[in-house]
């Protein structure tokens, strides 16, 4: 199996990709490394705790790390996933404890360790960890195989400022070092995410799977409220999961190979992944940048993975 280290700030929709993750015997999940991003590192770390033993996986390392962007003050997300981040259903409080040491020195070790090549990031939240890690040990660059992150938008501009999505607006800094380090890079932006969109009858399917698709159903109809109410969008956008689906199932996706460069410095465009779609800036590509998605493949994909949890 292809060994990935999910980076993330659970979020209903980082849970999705999780569990999708572990229900998926063509990924070994070295750990995960866990961020502040859609509600401060103490609520993260500790979703990420409950969505492991959810899976039955207490054994897994899950590592905090970074509990603030690199130069600035962090940005939240309540408004969208709720206090805790994690609202939707109450969870028995985790009883795995952290796993020792920093999320950041968990990659650099992780990454020297293993052979050359041979390790994924997936970083689902604000690259802060994985920014740090590559600042601080400039060595581990080379070694990653691949980055496949969830984040930024061109054609559907943003989702947190007009101009920038989430993951993205929150460390631009650590965006921009990410997407010059030279590893392969796949971006799920929204303009695929928001084509990721559940239905009802989906929902309800996952509802009367057992415990973990009851768990999917009530999180997702939790922030589909925001987007309903934003948007008028039926449905939630399960936006990290289009990474680990990517990973088992690539057909279902398309894109183009772009240079994709982040803005740090615009007065309203802060953020904003600036993609060559149409490649008229002549710089160099850097980035796969996710477009479109056979919804209905992914959304079957989905229900078959996460209902192995529960027996269906
Ligand atoms: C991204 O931001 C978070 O709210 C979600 O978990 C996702 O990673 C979408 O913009
Ligand atoms: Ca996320």
């Amino acid at each position: 199996p292809r060994k990935i280290i999910i980076d993330t700030d659970p979020g209903q929709d980082d849970a999705v990709a999780i569990l999708l993750a572990l229900a998926s015997p063509e990924l070994e999940v070295l750990g995960l490394s866990v961020v502040a991003g859609n509600v401060p590192l103490h609520h993260t770390e500790r979703n990420a705790r409950m969505i492991c033993e959810l899976a039955g996986r207490p054994d897994l390392p899950v590592h905090a790390g970074c509990d603030a962007p690199m130069a600035r003050a962090l940005i939240t997300a309540e408004h969208v996933h709720g206090r805790t981040g994690l609202d939707g259903i109450s969870l028995p409080a985790p009883s795995m404890p952290l796993a020792p040491g920093h999320a950041v020195d968990f990659l650099i070790e992780t990454l020297r360790r293993k052979a050359p090549g041979t390790v994924t990031l997936v970083p689902i939240g604000p690259l802060t960890n994985i920014a740090t890690a590559f600042q601080r040990a400039p060595d581990i660059v080379a070694r990653v195989q691949e980055i496949v992150l969830m984040g930024g938008a061109y054609f559907e501009v943003g989702n947190i400022t007009p101009a920038a999505e989430f993951n993205i607006h929150v460390d631009p800094e650590a965006a921009r070092l990410v997407f010059a380090s030279g590893v392969p890079l796949t971006v799920m932006p929204l303009d695929v995410t928001h084509k990721a969109l559940t239905s009802r009858a989906w929902v309800e399917e996952m509802r009367a799977l057992g415990p973990v698709g009851r768990a999917v159903a009530s999180w997702t109809d939790f922030y589909e409220r925001h987007d309903r109410e934003k948007y008028g969008s039926e449905g939630a956008p399960l936006h990290d999961p289009c990474t680990i689906a990517w990973l088992l199932r690539p057909e279902l996706f398309s894109g183009r190979h772009i240079n994709v460069e982040i803005e740090t410095r615009g007065e309203f465009t802060l953020g904003m992944t600036v993609a060559d779609w149409w490649r008229v800036s002549g710089r160099k590509p850097n980035a796969t940048f996710i477009r479109d998605l056979d919804a209905k493949g992914f959304f079957e994909l989905l229900r078959r993975r996460i209902g192995s949890f529960d027996g269906a």
